[in-house]
């Protein structure tokens, strides 16, 4: 529990409500102590009502009046929205940006002040409390400060500390892995409809199979080719599954889909680096 400290969360859109409903589900945080910002007067008043924070329009007000600011707008606006915000910066504060492909340093870059920033990349499973979020510390940030930003993402799902250089290889991996694996829940349904199950029952299958499996990878901690192993008896049905999906290349396509999104992240991150 963050006892005195007081969290601004700058936008509080799909990201934003996530990680505040986890925090006040898990006693992080008292609401009194969460200022949340939006452009959107309605939203604001039906975020004030639905968890009894406070809110303001005004980014400024909410980054002064915060000891940890929390940065959840979109890639696009974050710089602006930085530099509405700085004069309310200090060095005893901690900021916590979100925002995919956006480096540490191009915020640092925006103002002369040694700012302690944290870089967090989350995914959307965060939105029912199961995200992977990795954690990167920016030029002045403290290690008490990586601990904050893993205790706020541990509220809605599970966290890794890496190098910020790696980034891109999480955003191709876990923030973007939600798509590969919806794609895979949606073929793995389509494939049981034609084979004579009902629509309903094939989807219902196909994602607890896809949660079990990967409850089993964290739970166990054996490697997943030896829990294959497990469900694949000789000249039995997985192993003639299995052939055909190395037949078709999934291990390659999967790989080649994780590099491909790793170096588009890159790219996007090379026009967001400049000042
Ligand atoms: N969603 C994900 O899975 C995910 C994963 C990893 C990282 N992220 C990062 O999380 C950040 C937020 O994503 P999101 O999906 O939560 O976006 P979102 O739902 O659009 O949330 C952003 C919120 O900020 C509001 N806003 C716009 N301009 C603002 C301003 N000047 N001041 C304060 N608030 C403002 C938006 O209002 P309007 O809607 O009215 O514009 C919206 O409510 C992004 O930077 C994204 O890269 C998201």
């Amino acid at each position: 529990m963050l006892s005195k400290k007081r969290l601004a969360i700058i936008g509080g859109g799909n990201m934003g409500e996530a990680l505040l409903r986890g925090l006040l589900k898990v006693d992080f945080i008292k609401p009194g102590n969460v200022f949340v910002t939006d452009i959107r007067a309605e939203h604001l008043e039906a975020l004030r009502q639905g968890y009894g924070v406070e809110v303001t329009p005004d980014n400024l007000e909410a980054a002064r009046a915060c000891d940890i600011v929390l940065l959840a707008v979109k890639p696009q606006i974050i710089k602006k929205v930085y530099t509405g915000i700085v004069g309310g910066l200090d060095e005893k504060k901690v900021i916590i940006t979100i925002a995919a492909g956006v480096p540490t340093a191009a915020l640092q870059a925006l103002s002369d002040k040694k700012l302690r920033i944290v870089r967090v990349m989350p995914n959307t499973p965060a939105l029912v409390l199961e995200g992977a979020a990795a954690i990167a510390a920016g030029e002045y940030a403290e290690s008490e400060d990586l601990e904050i930003a893993e205790k706020i993402f541990q509220a809605v799902g599970k966290t890794v500390i890496i190098e910020e250089d790696l980034m891109d290889a999480v955003t191709g991996l876990s923030g973007s892995g939600p798509a590969y694996i919806f794609l895979i829940i949606e073929a793995l349904a389509d494939s049981g409809v034609k084979m004579g199950l009902s629509r309903e029952v094939a989807m219902f299958l196909a994602a607890q199979t896809v949660m079990g499996a990967a409850k089993m990878v964290l739970e166990t901690g054996e490697h997943p080719g030896k829990l294959k192993d497990m469900v694949t008896s000789p000249g039995g049905t997985a192993i003639a599954g299995l052939h055909t999906l190395e037949a078709g290349g999934l291990r390659t396509t999967l790989i080649n889909a994780v590099e491909t999104a790793t170096l588009r992240s890159r790219e996007l991150g090379q026009n967001q680096g400049k000042k």
